[in-house]
């Protein structure tokens, strides 16, 4: 149920320097999705009456992702004056006049923190009536971070930001996480009291604390369990940190919900994949998007799915695939490549080197070696020779094979596209299939093959192969 007290502010404004990228911080994606998405979602489960996005730099991008993820914020720009308190201060003026509840702070690129960690802070700022709860963290280097100073009751008094601290605060290892719930009356009131005397020149949200502290207002700093859960992302390096946590938790999650996945840190799945029971996951797997696999199947080693969908029991090593579907008992691989538009059904093979685009491979079909099958439809219990290539474009324009159920065509064959081969057809080792071939029919039409006689001795002579060949003469009495 909506909370009608409650709004949430996402701060996105900021210019990400550290990321040195042409993309916007929050855009770059972890377990799938770009940080942002994993901040609107834990925002939404709050279930507040409000959503703010503050942006700011490369903004329309930004703002996209938001309408994407979360249509339903309410996108604040940003001004020119800068700093968090700037952002917040926007953010309020753009709620409703009579809104008097309580406004959580959160970042865009703190992409861990959890609905639940947010939900106890809410719930600790209303039970004590603060005006101000700071979700902070004790870390054993607080480098860059705000640092909550406390006074001898403990009572916290005030942030001080690492540039603006002395000696004595940098020692200080209890830090602002940069999350935090306000009373909305409290900003309203504060932030444009609030200058940029400071040593980044900003208008900071931080300096709210020393306000309310002056007016005797209840400030409290909760620190949080797993500081990990607050880490922020600010570059690359911080980027992938981040990402192999929630890589472990939603591992540890398939894991709990019976799924057997041998090795965790090189299994790589993305928030948006699910998996079945039983299914099993070898090492160096990524399943990506939209991916969906059924119990029982067994995937990897070395495989990654993108978008694709695979049945009950299906056996996929080896294997990259995207947007392909692999039906029950299905296998595919080692070594295949599965472009979008594969359909391989029930019982049916896609094996080794074999790659196929737009291809639906009917039900106990296989295409088991060697192969480049594209722009392809094949029906029920045929088998595609080793060696088998659909020659599906001319230079100009993409045709279409047509092959039928119960098929069994030779070793090396070319089908030059469009062509239909029909019901039951065979076609002889090496054939390049030009003419629809009908239904029971054998097609071959590889050239007679000549044996010249004693040619290696007469035109190789003195060589390795000659001598192979008159030994294999003398031991051998010709045909009379
Ligand atoms: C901020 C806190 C610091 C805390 C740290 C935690 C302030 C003054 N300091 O510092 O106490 O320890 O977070 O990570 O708040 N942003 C805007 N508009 C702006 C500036 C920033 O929207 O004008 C956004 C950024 O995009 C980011 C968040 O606010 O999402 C924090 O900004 P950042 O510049 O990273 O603040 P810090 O200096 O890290
Ligand atoms: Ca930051």
């Amino acid at each position: 149920m909506t909370d009608q007290r409650l709004a949430v502010i996402v701060l996105a404004a900021g210019e990400g320097t550290r990321m040195r990228s042409r993309r916007a911080k929050v855009l770059h994606p972890i377990a799938g999705l770009p940080m942002i998405a994993h901040v609107l979602t834990t925002a939404s489960h709050l279930e507040p009456a409000y959503v703010e996005v503050v942006v700011r730099h490369q903004r329309d991008d930004v703002a996209a992702a938001v309408g994407e993820y979360l249509p339903d914020a309410i996108v604040v720009d940003q001004d020119e004056l800068p700093g968090t308190g700037r952002a917040v201060e926007l953010a309020v003026e753009a709620l409703p006049a009579d809104f008097d509840g309580e406004v959580v702070v959160v970042s865009g690129d703190v992409p861990l923190l959890d609905t639940a960690t947010l939900a106890a802070l809410v719930a600790e700022h209303r039970a004590a009536a603060a005006s101000a709860t700071i979700l902070s963290a004790v870390l054993a280097d607080a480098t860059g971070y705000g640092r909550i100073v406390r006074d001898a009751a403990g009572g916290v008094t005030r942030i001080v930001e690492h540039k603006d601290a002395t000696e004595e605060l940098l020692a200080i290892t209890e830090v602002n996480s940069g999350s935090y719930v306000f009373n909305a009356a409290a900003l309203r009131e504060l932030l444009p009291r609030i200058g940029s005397a400071n040593a980044q020149g900003e208008k900071y949200l931080t300096d709210v604390v020393a306000l309310l502290r002056e007016s005797s207002a209840t400030v409290a700093a909760v620190p949080v369990a797993d500081s990990w859960r607050v880490a922020g992302v600010n570059d690359r390096a911080q980027l992938s940190e981040q990402a192999a946590r929630l890589n472990a938790l939603i591992v540890r999650g398939h894991q709990l919900a019976g799924v057997t996945i041998h090795d965790p840190a090189s299994t790589w799945i993305d928030l948006t994949v699910s998996i079945g029971q039983d299914t099993v996951l070898w090492p160096n797997t990524r399943l990506a998007g939209a991916t969906t696999i059924d119990r029982d199947a067994v995937i990897g080693p070395d495989t990654t799915l993108v978008d694709c969908e695979v049945g009950e029991g299906a056996v996929i090593k080896r294997t990259d695939a995207t947007l392909a579907v692999i039906r029950a008992y299905a296998e595919v691989g080692p070594f295949a490549y599965l472009r979008p538009g594969t359909e391989l059904d029930g019982g049916g093979k896609i094996g080794t080197f074999v790659e196929t685009k737009n291809a639906r491979i009917g039900r106990g079909s296989k295409v088991p070696h060697l192969s480049y099958i594209g722009d392809t439809e094949v029906g029920e219990g045929s088998n595609i020779g080793a060696g088998t290539i659909t020659a599906n474009y001319d230079g100009v324009q993409k045709h279409r094979t047509t092959v039928g159920s119960h098929v069994r065509t030779g070793s090396h064959n070319v089908f030059v596209a469009p062509v239909t081969i029909g019901d039951g057809v065979y076609t002889g080792a090496g054939t390049v299939v030009r003419k629809d071939v009908p239904a029971g029919a054998l097609a071959v039409n590889v050239a007679p093959q000549r044996n010249i006689e004693r040619w290696v001795a007469a035109n190789r002579p003195g060589t390795a192969a000659a001598a192979a060949a008159a030994d294999a003469a003398a031991a051998t009495p010709p045909v009379e």
